[in-house]
Parts: C-alpha cells; structure tokens; sequence
C-alpha cells in the first residue's frame, strides 16, 4: 500500500505516519526530515535549502522530487507514506511517474483538516527528540520531567528553526498557495481521502484506519 499524508504545517502528518510505521511496517518517506538530515550533515545542497526552509518557503521541485527518487530507486519493494510530498502538481506528476516506474500506484491520499488556530497552537508547542524523531507537545505531551525522550533515553530535545509565527505564516501561504490545490488533483483522481483532524492524535489514528481498512 502508498499512501500520501496531505495537510498544512502542523496537521499531524508526522505523529500519524509514525504511527503507521509501528503498526504496519510501511516505510515514512518525509521529505522534510531529508531536508533537515542534509542541512544538519552540512552537504552543499543542505546548505542551499538551509534559509529557504527556515523562511517557511518551498524547496525547489529538482530537489525534492530527486531525494523522493533516490528512496524509491533504493526501496523498490518498499510500501511508502508520503509525509509532506508532493507539495506542487510538478511534484504530483513526477511522483505517479516514478510510482509507475516501479509498477507501483497510489492507493489513498489522505487530507487531513485542522483549523489555522490549532495549527498555531501545535507548531509553536512543538519539539522533537534529535535521535529517535519522537514528536512532543508543550500542551499535549510534553517532554518528560526526567529530560529523556520516552521512545529512546536521548536527551537532545530539539525545536526546529521555522516553528515560530513568522515561518509559519509563510509556511501557511505557501501550503494554500501551492499545495492546496492537489486536493482538486487528488479528488478528481479518485483517490482523495478528507479525515477530521481535530481529534486526539489517537482519534484520528482511528479515522485514518477507517479509511485506509
Ligand atoms: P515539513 O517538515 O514537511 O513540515 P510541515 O509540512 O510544515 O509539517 P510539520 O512537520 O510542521 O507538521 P506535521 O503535519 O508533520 O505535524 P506533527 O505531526 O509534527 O517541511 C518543512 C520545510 O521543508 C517546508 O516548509 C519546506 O521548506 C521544506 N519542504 C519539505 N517538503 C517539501 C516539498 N515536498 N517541497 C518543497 N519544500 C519542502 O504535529 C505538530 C505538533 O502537533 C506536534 O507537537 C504534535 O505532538 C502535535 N499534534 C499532532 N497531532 C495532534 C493532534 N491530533 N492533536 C493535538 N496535537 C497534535
């Protein structure tokens, strides 16, 4: 099965496909986490997208869709969450043609629906674990007393550099701007899956199973 996590900064995504990684096996391709891994190894390209990514704006399409490719050229086997990508309908397309490529098809697109106050609320809350990638939440679930991730034992907790206000009203623009227009894609597709994602992370964990069976 491959899916696609759509939904603005702050949705979810990245709760929801870890989830499914430990539930299913299915492999997390966040184009995002690429992103940060090459700008924190200090690789030429990583150093490019470094302020583009900070500002809130979009990498370019080359980019993203060249690191989509390299994961799927080395998982041929792989079933896939798309977690943050395709971000573009340059994306969309490139992404059905490397799919076909390896005789593989999308099976859902999930769109997860969250109103821009909660979105704010989460993003500015957020913080992350350094080693094992666990997602906490001042509000919802906050870093534990003892200064261990609860997943790994690290203490290197960490928040990203675009979770403030100002990259995430861009990150926003950006999202309705030119992501949101795959949800048209997707729906006249077929294969476009609208869940409600203003419920605990394991109420819409439960909506995301309805859906996906
Ligand atoms: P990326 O890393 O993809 O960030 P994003 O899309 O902005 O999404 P986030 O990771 O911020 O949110 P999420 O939906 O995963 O939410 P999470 O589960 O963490 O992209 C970052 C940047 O990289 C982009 O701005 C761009 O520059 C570049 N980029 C990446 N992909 C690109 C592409 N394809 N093309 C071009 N550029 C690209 O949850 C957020 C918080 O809410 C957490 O604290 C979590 O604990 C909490 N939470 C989660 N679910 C719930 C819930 N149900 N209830 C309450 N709290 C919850």
């Amino acid at each position: 099965m491959n899916i696609i996590l759509l939904g603005p900064p702050g949705a979810g995504k990245g709760t929801q496909a870890r989830k499914l990684v430990e539930e299913r096996g299915m492999t997390q391709l966040s184009t995002g986490d690429m992103l940060r891994d090459a700008k924190e190894s200090g690789t030429e390209m990583g150093k490019r997208v470094a302020g583009v990514m900070a500002r809130g704006e979009l990498v370019t399409d080359e980019i993203v869709i060249g690191l989509i490719e390299e994961k799927l050229e080395a998982n041929p086997e792989g079933s896939f969450i798309f977690d943050g990508f395709p971000r573009t309908l340059a994306q969309a397309d490139a992404l059905e043609e490397l799919l076909a490529k390896h005789g593989k098809s999308l099976d859902a697109v999930i769109e997860m629906r969250v109103d821009d106050e909660a979105l704010v609320a989460r993003i500015t809350a957020r913080s992350t674990c350094g080693d094992c990638g666990e997602v906490y939440n001042d509000q919802t679930k906050s870093w534990p007393a003892d200064g261990k991730c609860a997943n790994c034992g690290s203490t290197d907790q960490k928040r990203r550099a675009d979770d403030n206000e100002d990259s995430l009203r861009t990150r926003l623009m950006a999202y309705y701007k030119q992501t949101s227009p795959l949800v048209g894609y997707y729906h006249c597709k077929g294969t476009l899956r609208p869940i409600d994602g203003m419920g605990s992370p394991d109420e819409v964990a439960g909506a995301l199973a309805g859906e996906l069976g």
